[in-house]
């Protein structure tokens, strides 16, 4: 598949601006707090990396993998659990590092089965918000860019696991996003 270089959404100067933008209120926020960063794989190892060399307070990093499930349970929101956390987030301030939020159905699963370690926080930073196809209310507290229901890639992003390499956000059309 080729990519039209008209159908760039976010360049890669605007998206190091926005990274740098969001890293220094977390900076600010979370100075004595020590975080634990929980970058959901794959789609956010790109953005939590370029993250993280901007953070200027102690954080730790940790990761989990999801997958949803097939088109049958498409909506219902449940989604297997391929990797688990290998820090203990009992009493810590957890951020989790999304690339991109859409029904918000992944993120609400992934928030409540961290609520049940009882952390001291949970909070949420996104690189890009889909705001419009929501269909949870999910509390986000840090996002990069609002953008259409539109199906992108780039910077993490994938479609069939290509294309994440690209250091912009780009638009793939005539696609249907579920
Ligand atoms: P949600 O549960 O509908 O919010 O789905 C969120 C997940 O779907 C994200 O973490 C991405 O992995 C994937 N996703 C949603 N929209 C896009 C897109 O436009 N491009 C690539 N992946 C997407
Ligand atoms: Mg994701």
């Amino acid at each position: 598949m080729k990519l039209d270089p008209k159908k760039i959404l976010i360049k890669g100067p605007q998206l190091e601006k926005k990274v740098k933008f969001l890293a220094d209120r977390i900076s600010n926020d979370y100075k004595t707090k020590n975080p634990v960063l929980v970058g959901i794989l794959k789609g956010s190892f790109i953005f939590l990396s370029d993250l993280v060399r901007y953070l200027k307070i102690p954080h730790e990093v940790d990761f989990i993998a999801v997958a949803s499930y097939g088109a049958s349970t498409y909506g219902s929101g449940v989604v297997r659990w391929l990797k688990d956390l290998s820090i203990n987030i009992e009493s810590r301030n957890v951020i989790i590092v999304e690339d991109i939020v859409d029904t918000g159905l992944t993120l609400k699963y992934i928030i409540e089965n961290l609520w049940t370690r009882n952390p001291r926080s949970v909070s949420v930073v996104t690189l890009l918000d889909k705001k419009e196809n929501r269909r949870v209310r999910i509390p986000i507290k840090y996002v990069g860019f609002t953008i259409p229901s539109y199906f992108v890639v780039g910077y993490g992003l994938d479609y069939n696991e290509q294309f994440r390499n690209l250091p912009y956000v780009i638009r793939i059309d005539n696609l249907v996003t579920l």
